[in-house]
């Protein structure tokens, strides 16, 4: 059977139900999406196939090869969650939410996975709840710690979890923002939080939405961390599957369009209308079928090559190109697309982890956003689209000055 390329299509195991995964879209080769590098480390890097393939049986749509979790997540894991405004205001609202729903009882117990910064639990932590943050990577879960945040640095898994239940009873919310996408071992996320939520607790988690990836063609979203492109479709079958069902489901605005997934142990809640009609959504869009994957694919493949033919002829004509925003999801646009320095001179972040080092695999230098509006660059492009707005705000000065944006979300744009 070929793909959409006229490719024989490659097939795999899907991580969630066992079934055949049958590939739609080819990334090549690609580096870890975080790891920004000194000068001489560019010589070491680490590279893996990035290939993307949907479950004939349960839909899920999964990367075809597993970069190992120690490569990703460790002590110098450089993405700061507070390091959007808007963000903050998410969780902080987000908590809020929780606090006053799910974990509005007497003496209510508030797990999150991939706590980070601290930038959800910081306010569940102000309200004095218990609560307990799982972070693996050491320096982003010293800094949720200075918040005054309880982090255990281990990652949540099977074994963890049943400990912490020993330990500290069982929890009302387990939670996570833009973490259980990363983890290909769902088995033992979801035995884990089996283990720990009580009877009738909640398992709450949010993650980039398929339906909306597909609408945008932001194959971006498609990196290392980013294992599982989650649709309300594929999480009811995960859920089935583990003794839970999904009685939820909220569309997010941020990060370019995320769903809120709510898990309850089975038969514990009605699930709410919007549960059907969002699966029923997915079904008129033909978001599971591999034809609509396949047309996604050759959309993506139109975006890579206006992007190149746009920065092509931006150089010939002598512009200044540079980029803001070192995402982890511009490692999968750099490297598909083939920009490097001789095409987008530098990038610019607020992240000090990130500055005075290279890109992962394009090796394009990132510099201090402090530095972006004497630049007089004439382009910028936004590998942060999702934080546009914020950004766009910040950085008025810029199109002011005769700036222009690049966009490459849904198609390659100027916003000048
Ligand atoms: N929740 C934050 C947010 O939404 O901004 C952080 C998201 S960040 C992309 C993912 C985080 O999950 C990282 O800080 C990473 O170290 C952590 N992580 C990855 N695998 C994990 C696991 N198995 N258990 C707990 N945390 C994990
Ligand atoms: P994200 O899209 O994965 O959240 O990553 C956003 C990146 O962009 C992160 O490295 C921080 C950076 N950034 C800025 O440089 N300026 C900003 O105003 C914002 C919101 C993010
Ligand atoms: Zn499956």
């Amino acid at each position: 059977m070929t793909d959409s390329a006229g490719q024989a299509r490659p097939q795999g195991t899907c991580r969630a139900c066992g079934g055949t995964v049958m590939q739609f879209l080819e990334l090549g080769r690609q580096p870890l999406s975080d790891r920004f590098l000194s000068q001489p480390e560019i010589h070491q890097e680490y590279f893996f196939h990035l290939a993307v393939g949907a479950c004939e049986r349960c839909t899920m749509v999964q990367l075809m090869h597993e970069v190992p979790r120690e490569q990703m997540f460790h002590e110098d894991y450089p993405y700061y969650s507070s390091g959007s405004a808007a963000m903050q205001k998410h969780f902080v609202d987000t908590a809020r939410h929780l606090l006053g729903t799910e974990a509005a009882g007497p003496d209510p117990f508030v797990v999150e996975i991939g706590c980070n910064d601290g930038v959800m639990l910081r306010t569940v932590h102000e309200a004095g709840v218990r609560h307990l943050g799982f972070e693996p990577s050491g320096k982003v879960a010293k800094a949720a710690r200075a918040n005054g945040v309880r982090v255990r640095g281990d990652f949540f898994e099977e074994s963890t979890a049943r400990e912490v239940r020993a330990s500290d009873g069982p929890a009302d919310v387990v939670f996570a923002a833009n973490t259980i996408c990363h983890i290909p071992d769902l088995d033992s996320v979801l035995q884990g939080v089996d283990a720990l939520l009580g009877p009738d607790g909640v398992f709450v988690f949010e993650d980039p939405y398929l339906g909306d990836i597909l609408a945008k063609t932001s194959f971006d979203q498609i990196y290392d961390e980013h294992f599982f492109l989650f649709s309300a479709r594929s999480v009811r079958a995960l859920a089935a599957s583990f003794g839970f069902e999904l009685v939820d489901v909220e569309r997010l605005p941020v990060h370019g369009g995320e769903v809120r997934y709510t898990l309850a142990r089975e038969g514990t809640r009605r699930p709410a209308d919007r549960v059907a009609a969002l699966i029923a959504e997915e079904d008129v869009g033909e978001v599971a079928t591999l034809a609509r994957l396949d047309r996604f694919a050759g959309d993506v493949r139109r975006v890579r090559d206006d992007l190149r033919a746009l920065l092509e002829r931006l150089k010939v004509e002598g512009r200044r190109v540079v980029a803001y925003g070192a995402t982890a999801k511009s490692a999968t646009v750099t490297n598909f697309c083939g920009i490097g320095p001789d095409l987008v001179s530098c990038v610019y972040d607020t992240t000090p982890a990130k500055q005075g080092r290279l890109t992962p695999g394009t090796h394009i230098p990132v510099r201090s956003a402090d530095g972006f509006s004497a630049d007089s660059a004439d382009y910028a492009l936004l590998f942060a689209w999702n934080h546009a707005d914020e950004i766009m705000a910040k950085e008025q000065a810029f199109r002011q000055a005769g700036g222009a944006w690049i966009l490459y979300v849904p198609q390659v744009h100027v916003r000048g």
